[in-house]
């Protein structure tokens, strides 16, 4: 009996603290708002900060050319690969179910598995996996700048929630186990045509570094530590994203069964190593 009033009063504080959440996010979020409008950096007075923020759009649209391993600046070659952040995340982080950047700098740090993860650690997450490459140093400018950029395009967004839109689309279990040489089909129809047969994308002309279709697999690809590199997060992307100007989550081109096939298709093709297989290789060896 007791006992049950305690739960009770339990529940109502959550009823309430939920209430007095949302009626205040109502108040100081306004409504509805576009988390996704994304603003022209370049229109933003020419302040040190702002001009901070500009360079970290830059280094998620550029990255090749600024960070990338054929970056201009040989001593800023951060990136093993020549991507983009925002072949990735997609419209530079404002794209609903891209992994965009709206919700960000308001929900890190966070927990993952018991431990602290910052901000600085998560893009440095990207660096080494997606970018192949080595972190960007905690106090560089290049880490600055992506700071600065993340707020800025986060600027206004409630603390410590994702809004609607933030990481990926989560795609529906698959109707029969996914099956790469189906895979192979689809690819063929739907994504070679610019991915390439082999996966290798299509390099932008010289001299300008970098990618203007991103390659899937190969040398020049993420690793196999990146996220895109695991089967759930590859069907998800590519369901909600792809093949390019796929525009709505909610209106997909490819079948559920297809994008769990493709990503199958993807996922199994060689890459470079990531930093635990690489370390496993060392010690095996
Ligand atoms: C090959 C694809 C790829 C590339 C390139 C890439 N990322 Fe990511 N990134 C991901 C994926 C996938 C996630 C996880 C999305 C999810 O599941 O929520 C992620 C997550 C992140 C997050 C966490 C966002 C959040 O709020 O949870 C940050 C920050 C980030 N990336 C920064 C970067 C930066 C900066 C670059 C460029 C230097 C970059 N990424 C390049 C695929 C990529
Ligand atoms: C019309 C050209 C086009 C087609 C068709 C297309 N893509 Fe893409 N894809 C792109 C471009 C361009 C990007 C980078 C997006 C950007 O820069 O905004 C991209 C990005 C990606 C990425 C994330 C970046 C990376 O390096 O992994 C994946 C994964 C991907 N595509 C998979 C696919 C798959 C699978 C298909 C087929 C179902 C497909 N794409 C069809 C053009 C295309």
């Amino acid at each position: 009996m007791r006992r049950r009033t305690v739960q009770g009063m339990l529940l109502l504080a959550v009823l309430a603290a939920g209430l007095i959440g949302l009626g205040g996010g109502y108040i100081l979020w306004g409504w509805p708002a576009n988390w996704y409008a994304a603003r022209d950096v370049f229109k933003l007075p020419a302040t040190p900060e702002n001009q901070l923020i500009q360079y970290g759009w830059q280094l998620v649209t550029e990255t090749p050319r600024l960070i990338g391993k054929s970056a201009s600046d040989p001593s800023l070659r951060y990136a093993g690969n020549d991507l983009a952040c925002t072949q990735c995340h997609l419209k530079a982080g404002n794209k609903a179910f891209a992994a965009p950047f709206v919700s960000t700098f308001a929900s890190f740090p966070m927990m993952v598995n018991d431990e602290v993860l910052t901000l600085t650690d998560r893009i440095n997450g990207c660096m080494t996996r997606s970018m192949n490459g080595q972190p960007l140093p905690e106090s560089s400018r290049e880490m600055e700048a992506l700071l600065a950029y993340m707020r800025f395009i986060g600027e206004g967004s409630p603390e410590g929630v994702r809004v609607t839109g933030m990481g990926l689309f989560p795609v529906a279990p698959a109707p029969e186990p996914p099956d790469r040489a189906r895979g192979e089909k689809v690819y063929a129809h739907s994504c070679a045509s610019c991915h390439g047969a082999n996966g290798q994308g299509q390099r932008n002309s010289a001299p300008q570094v970098g990618f203007l279709v991103p390659p899937l697999w190969g040398d020049d690809s993420f690793n196999s530590a990146a996220g895109m590199s695991r089967l759930t997060t590859a069907a998800a992307f590519i369901r909600a994203n792809m093949p390019y100007r796929t525009t709505e989550a909610h209106n997909p081109s490819l079948g559920v069964q297809e994008a769990w096939d493709v990503a199958a298709y993807v996922t199994s093709q060689p890459r470079p190593a990531g930093p635990a297989d690489r370390a496993a290789s060392l010690t095996s060896n």
